[in-house]
């Protein structure tokens, strides 16, 4: 039995250690064999607040290349954007249709981010748990590896499986959350009450896989810290915590490992300790993402490749949902007809 495994990333910004230590290095530990993965690059669920439009598909390239260059290996793993495969939004309104207006109102995310921009909220910004829920159900998914801050989304794509299960008879695999705790939750350094992201603005916020050390060196140096001196694993001091967090994420090590390595020492040294692990632990990335940036003709051959592997999977799916919601008349293989309208 092989296991499915599927996550996505957004191109909406510079991809962050939070990124990297709550999915991504999970991502590549997961390609084994017994395991099929998915990586998708979701500019669709990046389009749901404005983007600039000159740079999307840039980012998307950028996320592309930092992916490959963490060690996602296209011949082991189907890696694609998911607007290359129009399943998806089709996928997402069908299940529009089944899913409750109340359960999106309920998302932690869309309150957050509906609240912090009045003006800008669209219907796409609503319905993204539905388009999130397709793009898992898509390739009927046993496990998505994510961060905690995506725990709710999954519970809903969840509920969303069962009910079209319950309505039109068993069609979804219920898919789980993979969070693995250390790296879970990785906080901002300017302010550690609030979690990493890829949109908070100020230069001291995130460390950035693409940051170069010293600006990594900098931005831990300048970490906002309390006045204890005291480096211990405690959840009510989030700054010293998150510092601590990210060392034991990069280096493995046990809690009270850290903390006896740091005991009676100042935040000084801790601050130094945690940038040189980030640093060494980047290094490989920053110089393989070099190579693969030279070459956007490569990147779209690679995500091409992933994007014909995907389409034939999420056609499936789609078919048999739309038999089970007895939605259309004669299917039509659009690729043929294209084809044929070209050649009159
Ligand atoms: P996104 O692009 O915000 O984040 C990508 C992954 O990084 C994790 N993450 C974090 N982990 C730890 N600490 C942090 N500070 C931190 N910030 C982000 C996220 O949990 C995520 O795993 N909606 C998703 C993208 C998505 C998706 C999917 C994920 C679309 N479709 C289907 C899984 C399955 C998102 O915005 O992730």
């Amino acid at each position: 039995m092989t296991t499915r495994i599927f996550s996505g990333i957004q191109p909406s910004g510079d991809l962050h250690i939070g990124n990297y230590l709550g999915a991504v290095r999970h991502w590549v530990a997961l390609q084994q064999p017994g395991a099929e993965c998915f990586y998708c690059i979701v500019d669709l669920h990046a389009i749901t607040v404005p983007q600039e439009p000159a740079r999307l598909r840039a980012r998307t390239r950028e996320v592309l290349a930092i992916l490959l260059a963490a060690g996602i290996d296209p011949s082991r793993s189907t890696l694609f954007a998911q607007s290359q495969v129009p399943r998806h939004t089709e996928l997402a309104w069908l299940l529009n249709c089944i899913t409750p207006y109340g359960w999106l109102g309920r998302m932690t995310q869309f309150k957050g981010k509906s609240a912090a921009q009045r003006e800008q909220v669209t219907a796409g910004l609503f319905a993204y748990p539905v388009l999130m829920a397709a793009d898992i159900l898509l390739y009927r998914a046993d496990q998505v590896p994510v961060g905690e801050d995506q725990q709710q989304h999954l519970e809903l794509a969840r509920d969303i499986a069962a009910r079209f299960n319950r309505l039109h008879g068993e069609t979804f695999t219920l898919p789980e959350p993979r969070v693995t705790p250390a790296g879970a939750r990785i906080r901002g350094l300017d302010d550690p009450a609030k979690k990493m992201s890829k949109s908070a603005a100020g230069s001291g916020h995130a460390i950035n896989l693409l940051d170069p050390p010293e600006v990594i060196r900098r931005k831990f140096q300048r970490a906002t810290t309390d006045s204890l001196a005291d480096a211990r694993f405690d959840e009510r001091r989030p700054g010293v915590f998150n510092l601590l967090a990210i060392y034991e994420a990069f280096t493995g090590e046990s809690r009270e490992a850290i903390e006896a390595r740091f005991a009676g020492k100042g935040y000084g040294e801790l601050k130094r300790a945690v940038a040189d692990v980030t640093v060494e632990a980047l290094r490989p990335l920053r110089e393989r993402h070099a190579t693969y940036a030279q070459d956007p003709a490569q990147l779209d051959a690679i995500a091409r490749l992933g994007a014909e592997k995907a389409l034939p999977i999420a056609e499936a799916t789609v078919s048999a949902v739309k038999e089970r919601m007895d939605v259309g008349l004669a299917a039509v293989n659009t690729d043929e007809r294209v084809r044929r309208n070209r050649a009159v």
